[in-house]
């Protein structure tokens, strides 16, 4: 266990978007919160003296077993730049032996708890956006489908969180959706990242949750479940 009792935990692409929020989140929330960041300077800068910011790069494999060292649960939210064009080389690289990289590195440092890994509605069904996004970012969708079957396979617990489109907007406003099918990706697909950080820090810890996948949507109306009731209905894969 890290810091004074509570687990350390270990995000990777916590340095922007969806990942940021699970960081702070679980700062708030009294975790030792681990940041792998390719900038450690300015990731530092950005998160303060009470983050520990460690220094690596997901296409770097040797950069990544410092950043495994004692950590109690790891969350995965990296991927290939998103909104504009990524060669399929980087896309490889990044969401598919990143991935795979991490859960050797985590195996060889003795890891024993969950890696969560936020992965996209629409990796099993054709849509237009699908279409769409793996010609920008070169088949992304196909990488991040193939990498799901190796966190699968890993010997480690998981926990596989797919998401729809992601919002800015304010979270605990909309019903959540939580199903285990295969969602097309579609803009009525959506959910705010501040939702989606909620469910990450959630589900590390919840017991239906492990050796899972599951993806998460806004519904209609307004909240009315908790996390840990959307949980309970969780079947393990
Ligand atoms: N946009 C959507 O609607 C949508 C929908 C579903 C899923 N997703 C996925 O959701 C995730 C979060 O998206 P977001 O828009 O909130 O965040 P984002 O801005 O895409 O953040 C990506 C993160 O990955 C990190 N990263 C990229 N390459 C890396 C490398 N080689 N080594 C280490 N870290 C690396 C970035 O670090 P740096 O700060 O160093 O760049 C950053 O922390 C992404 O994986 C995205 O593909 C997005």
């Amino acid at each position: 266990m890290g810091g004074a009792g509570k687990s350390r935990i270990l995000v990777i692409g916590g340095t922007r978007g969806v990942g940021l929020l699970i960081a702070r989140l679980l700062h708030e929330r009294g975790y030792t919160v681990r940041v792998l960041a390719r900038d450690p300077a300015g990731v530092s800068n950005k998160l303060g003296p009470t983050f520990e910011v460690v220094a690596g790069d997901l296409t770097k494999e040797d950069t990544l077993p410092p950043a495994l060292r004692d950590v109690d649960h790891i969350i995965f939210t990296a991927g290939a730049p998103s909104g504009r064009y990524a060669p399929e080389s980087l896309v490889r690289a990044t969401d598919y032996d990143g991935v795979i990289d991490t859960l050797a590195a985590a195996r060889s440092a003795g890891f024993h708890g969950r890696f969560v890994y936020l992965n996209t509605i629409g990796i099993e069904t054709r849509s237009l956006a699908g279409f769409l996004i793996n010609l920008l970012k070169r088949n992304t969708l196909v990488w991040r489908r193939r990498v799901e079957d190796k966190i699968r396979s890993s010997g480690l617990d998981y926990t596989i969180i797919r998401v729809g489109f992601l919002l800015d907007r304010p979270g605990g406003e909309h019903a959540i959706n939580v199903s285990q099918g295969a969602l097309p990706l579609a803009f009525r697909n959506r959910i705010a990242r501040a939702d989606v950080a909620d469910a990450f820090v959630e589900a590390m810890e919840h017991p239906r949750a492990s050796r899972t996948t599951f993806e998460i949507v806004w519904g209609s109306g307004p909240r009315q479940q908790s996390w840990s009731r959307l949980f309970e209905r969780l079947r393990p894969d």
